[in-house]
């Protein structure tokens, strides 16, 4: 039979997720029987993290009570108003909607789908989290990235923002604290985004799903707190703050004026019918994990700031690296002064030493800087044992690179 072969859709040939990609090579080499050092995963179950005792039994007794069936669309009455209440403890007032979903993933998708046309396009922070430029190519959004300036603590720079937006921009994202820069942003900062957003009607996508995980007594400012009428989507979850990523729960909060929103709300609401609901036992782990003990956030956030500590401390150390203190996340995002790309730089780095980190380019920088993102979940041993390596891998990567290589 002459079987011909399957096309994939043009809109993946784009479609890249740094994070993983990278394991594929991390893979390879621990199965040359390597040490690995995986700073690579932003997920605190790998590492001395655990999640509180009292949302795994809420999540196990729903599933021995039988509560395996479909969830409404929207999630289960008791996470819907246990998210009510969360916002309005955000200072969030004017909300107009809330939903469950699996992950905050795909309450990102969802919205972006349901607001987004072929062409138009959506301001993105760069460097940033890249499931947003995948879920961008997988609906033709055209990139709209908009820089972080990494001189001023990689806060957004306002007047790059401005002379990007279009008749075709519909929307403005924030990750706050950012991934994979660890950046907080300015209440300064969060009311100019919200002045733009204003006068060219834009949506205001704030994603949240960090902002208990703050070093040095810093507080968190949820934007959609700062003005009543901005039409904002503020997206938050159990994945990092609850360390529960693999239950995929996230949501998403609608606040705004209403008359403004109405149409589109009921455009996400159509998707979130159409593809039944979110994860259901899961979902009873919601209030208990919002409104019950919260002394697992203290002692993450202690551990937390050790590490952050040492990584700002041994990066900054190596001759060639500069590292901008992270406040919130357990996200670093080191600068390497030299030419070389940082994908080839991060794939000799795996080889050679086994430590693995993902290169700055899977997550958007300024064209001609190099970064690459480390995770530091994993303890102060191997932290110490792996900026070692990277110290002396490094000094020797430019000896033997003094010249611009090239990449495929
Ligand atoms: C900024 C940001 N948003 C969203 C997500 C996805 O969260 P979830 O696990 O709730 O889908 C991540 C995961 O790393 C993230 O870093």
């Amino acid at each position: 039979m002459n079987l011909k072969k399957i096309t994939p859709a043009v809109r993946t040939n784009h479609i890249t997720y740094a994070v993983r990609d990278i394991v594929v090579l991390a893979d390879e080499v621990a199965k040359t029987g390597k040490e690995m050092l995986y700073l690579n995963i932003g997920d605190p179950n790998l590492f001395d993290f655990q999640p509180p005792a009292h949302l795994v039994k809420a999540t196990y007794e729903a599933m021995i009570k039988n509560l395996n069936g479909y969830a409404p669309s929207s999630g289960i009455k008791e996470a819907i108003s246990a998210i009510e209440r969360e916002a309005e403890r955000k200072g969030i007032s004017n909300v107009h909607d809330i939903f469950v979903t699996t992950g905050a993933s795909e309450a990102i998708d969802i919205c972006l789908t349901a607001l987004v046309n072929d062409g138009e396009n959506v301001l993105t922070p760069t460097p940033g989290y890249p499931l947003y430029t995948a879920i961008a190519s997988k609906l033709s959004m055209m990139e709209n990235p908009y820089y972080l300036d990494e001189d001023n603590g990689w806060l957004p720079d306002i007047d790059d923002i401005k002379s990007k937006i279009n008749k075709k921009t519909k929307a403005i994202i924030l990750i706050n604290p950012n991934n994979p820069t660890g950046s907080l942003y300015t209440l300064g900062n969060l009311q100019k985004i919200i002045d733009l957003a204003l006068e060219n009607d834009l949506v205001i996508f704030a994603d949240e799903i960090y902002d208990k995980l703050l070093f040095d007594g810093k507080k968190h400012v949820s934007i959609a707190s700062l003005n009543k009428d901005v039409s904002c989507v503020t997206f938050g979850g159990l994945s990092k703050n609850y360390m529960v990523p693999g239950f995929r729960i996230g949501w998403g909060i609608v606040s705004g004026r209403k008359e403004i929103l109405s149409d589109y709300i009921e455009a996400i609401n159509k998707i979130l019918r159409a593809r039944l609901s979110a994860n259901h036992p899961e979902q009873y782990g919601i209030k208990i994990s919002l409104e019950g003990d919260q002394s697992h956030l203290v002692e993450a956030n202690k551990k937390l700031t050790s590490r952050r500590d040492m990584t700002v401390e041994m990066l900054n150390s190596i001759p060639g690296i500069s590292c901008v203190k992270p406040e919130g996340a357990f996200y670093a995002f080191p600068r390497l002064h030299m030419e070389q790309p940082d994908n080839h730089f991060v794939s000799e780095l795996i080889k050679e030493t086994g430590v693995v980190v993902v290169p700055g380019s899977g997550f958007g920088q300024v064209p001609g800087s190099q970064h690459f993102r480390v995770v530091f979940l994993p303890n102060e041993k191997i932290l110490e044992k792996a900026y070692k390596s990277i110290g002396e891998f490094f000094q020797k990567y430019l000896q033997k690179y003094p010249e611009k290589v090239g990449v495929n």
